[in-house]
């Protein structure tokens, strides 16, 4: 969404570490790994080898039935991820765990903060969003953005705008879906229902806060519906919005939207890695609200996608008003800015 964030931009992104827990992914070239199967996403560029091999983290609760399914444990032991994020000088840690990896999630946190790295999550486990976990990035000096990435142009976006276009026509909204499908393994993992609360919750109040009064629950449906393999990566959503209009009278709005999952959340975290260095370059630490508004489903603080950009940009140009929406949570060095 941005060529340059602060004067960086994507070829600034070094990558120095990965780790991973499938056998055919650790120990080899990340590029490598990129395309590794499960992975089944478009290719749009030849990657040269980096000379970064994926190095092997704990599981904890990784891997669910179905991606057991389709990964085979690495049988390597893991290696001290803090000390290794500290070695090759990390400054942000990115995590795009499976859905459901709720403790992995807090233990790469840890590791986080114990490298002195900034975080970046992109799944629907809540840090950035929850206050004590904020509290504690922000006592270290270190940011964090987050929850559950946004695509650069998704069913999120798309069904927050239609209920926001309901409700600024003064269309009641009264019932709302959203069914999503897809090919990937992150489909595949969703079948899983136990593993999806999180994700639910994540996907459906992105879009009920958009909306001025509460809709009843029971007329709120949000989330992954299915896997079909043959579509790859990519990604259905089938939105429908019933509403009463002038009079009570009934109105309804259908789409379909089909993306390529990965490039289109790819094309949102290389603005998230920007952010958070210019919040490392300014000193500020905790949960960055206003990219984090921007850029994720569940961040600290819910705004409008239009307040979010607002905000996000304001941020970038390090503008210091409405301090504590823009994550502004510390005094900027003012050599930095
Ligand atoms: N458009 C998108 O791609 C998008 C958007 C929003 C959120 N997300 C979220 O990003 C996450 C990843 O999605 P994906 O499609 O890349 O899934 P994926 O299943 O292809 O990738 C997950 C990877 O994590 C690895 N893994 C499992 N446990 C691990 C552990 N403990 N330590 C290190 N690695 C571990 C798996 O082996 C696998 O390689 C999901 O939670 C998804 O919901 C993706």
């Amino acid at each position: 969404m941005h060529e340059a964030i602060g004067g960086y931009r994507a070829r600034d992104i070094e990558l120095v570490a990965a780790f991973d827990v499938a056998r055919n992914k650790v120990g080899v070239d990340v590029t490598e790994a990129l395309v590794a199967l499960p992975n089944n996403t478009i290719r749009f560029a030849d990657v040269p080898r980096l000379g970064v091999s994926v190095q092997r983290g704990p599981t904890l609760d990784g891997l669910g039935r179905y991606l057991r399914q389709m990964v085979r444990e690495s049988e390597a032991e893991a290696v001290p991820v803090a000390r290794v994020l500290r070695e090759r000088g990390a400054e942000i840690l990115i995590s795009y765990l499976p859905v459901g990896a709720e403790k992995a999630t807090r233990w790469y946190a840890e590791q986080c903060l114990e490298a002195g790295c900034a975080f970046i999550n992109c799944i629907p486990v809540f840090i950035a969003s929850d206050p004590l976990w904020a509290r504690r990035f922000e006592s270290e000096g270190l940011p964090v953005l987050g929850d559950d990435i946004k695509s650069q142009l998704g069913a999120t976006i798309l069904h927050r705008t239609l209920v926001t276009l309901f409700e600024s026509r003064g269309i009641r909204v009264e019932r709302t879906y959203q069914l999503n499908f897809g090919g990937n393994a992150d489909f595949a993992n969703m079948l899983e229902r136990e593993r999806l609360e999180s994700k639910k919750l994540s996907k459906t109040r992105a879009v009920t806060s958009q909306l001025e009064g509460a809709l009843p629950e029971d007329c709120v449906h949000v989330g992954p519906s299915d896997h079909v393999p043959w579509l790859a990566d990519r990604k259905l959503a089938h939105i429908r919005v019933e509403g009463t209009g002038f009079g009570g009278v009934p109105l309804t709005c259908e789409l379909k939207l089909e993306v390529w999952d990965s490039p289109n959340s790819a094309g949102v975290v290389i603005d998230a890695v920007r952010c958070a260095k210019l919040a490392l370059d300014r000193g500020i630490g905790g949960a960055i609200a206003g990219p984090s508004a921007y850029f994720m489903k569940s961040p600290p603080v819910q705004y409008s996608d239009e307040e979010a950009r607002h905000r996000t940009e304001a941020f970038i140009r390090a503008e210091r008003e409405g301090d504590e929406g823009m994550g502004f949570n510390r005094p900027c060095r003012a050599s930095r800015i």
